[in-house]
């Protein structure tokens, strides 16, 4: 038998790929897979108890929040915060961000964004879920309260990112810069062990990925992306296969191993689509950008977006390298009204 790497020591090896590390990341790593257990087990009971179903309140961006978001992004904020390595976090379910005033959180370096539960539409159906995470060094000084200019940087400064799939089995996947790596929760142990070594995405792959509900209402270039896919190719391997699972995490997921695209473009209705810069699509890119793939507004890259608001929304295409410049040509060529 081969021996088993879990998560923290793998963690704690790859901590010399920082220069002068002190292990205050390492330790803000393994407190989000700890807090990440404790949502995978919540996630695993939710037909048995009180758990399904709408808390009855909605959130900042006026969705409903289910009763299995508001216990994740607690479960999370709690990690982080008592953890100590962060000054302060946000995520998609609270309005403001959180600066910590302990004395421990005002004296470290990192703040976190997160999505504590991806996909929340499909808890009811058993159908998998997840968890984004995203870390950026704090630009404000040690020692005092995080304040709103260290949560709005760029992608391209992300130190960390990674995301938790709730599927078949469950997956922490994530990256420091330095590829990309995926550990499998083992039940019997209670731990995440090394299952996927440094991932890579296909160049090119032959699965695309969208709500084509929204088709009508697509620009010119990504509705004749989505026909291009359909028509049949001997030498491209097209038709292309249709999956949408409803779940960021897990259509992206998919897609990393097996190769292929997701997007979720503007529509007329919402021109920046539906999904978060901070939350969602910057620690997506950071993972796919590391395995080889692209992520993009369909023009530019994701992670060079200034952000201007820690809700905002973007336009999200993202995968195999091929399959995204192939959008990104017919977005250049139809649709004329420019950014
Ligand atoms: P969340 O559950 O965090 O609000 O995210 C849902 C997102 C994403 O996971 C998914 O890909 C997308 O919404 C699906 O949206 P449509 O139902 O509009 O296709
Ligand atoms: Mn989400
Ligand atoms: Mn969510």
């Amino acid at each position: 038998m081969s021996s088993i790497v879990t998560l923290s020591e793998f963690i704690m090896e790859r901590q010399d790929d920082f220069p002068f590390a002190s292990g205050d990341l390492s330790r803000l790593l393994t407190d989000i897979g700890v807090a990440s257990k404790i949502i995978n087990h919540k996630v695993n009971k939710a037909g048995l108890q009180d758990i399904l179903g709408a808390v009855g309140t909605t959130n900042v961006q006026g969705e409903t929040q289910m009763k299995l978001d508001v216990f994740s992004d607690h479960a999370l904020l709690n990690a982080v915060r008592w953890g100590g390595q962060v000054c302060g976090a946000a995520s998609e379910e609270n309005e403001r961000y959180f600066a910590f005033d302990a004395e421990v959180n005002r004296k470290a370096k990192y703040v976190l964004l997160f999505d504590p539960l991806d996909g929340s539409s499909n808890i009811d159906v058993n159908v998998s879920i997840g968890t984004i995470f995203s870390i950026f060094r704090r630009t404000s000084s040690v020692g005092d309260l995080a304040n709103i200019n260290d949560f709005l940087q760029k992608g391209d400064e992300q130190v960390a990112a990674g995301y938790v799939i709730y599927g078949s089995s469950t997956m922490l996947v994530y990256t420091t810069g330095h590829g990309v790596n995926g550990f499998t929760l083992e039940p019997s142990i209670g731990e995440f062990c090394l299952s996927h070594k440094n991932m890579t995405i296909p160049e090119d792959g032959k699965i695309y990925s969208v709500n084509e509900g929204n088709l009508l209402s697509s620009s010119k270039g990504v509705q004749e992306y989505i026909n291009w896919c359909k028509q049949s190719d001997k030498k491209t391997n097209r038709p292309y296969t249709a999956r949408y699972i409803g779940s960021l995490v897990a259509d992206v997921h998919r897609n990393l191993i097996k190769g292929g695209i997701y997007m979720y473009p503007g529509t007329k209705s919402a021109p920046n689509g539906k999904l978060r810069l901070m939350y969602e699509a910057n620690p997506l890119a950071f993972i796919v950008e590391q395995a080889g793939g692209m992520a993009t507004d369909g023009k530019r890259r994701v992670m060079e977006m200034q952000p201007t608001d820690l809700h905002q929304r973007v336009p999200l295409f993202i995968g195999s390298k091929k399959m995204v410049e192939k959008v990104h040509a017919l977005i250049e060529e139809l649709d004329t009204e420019k950014a």
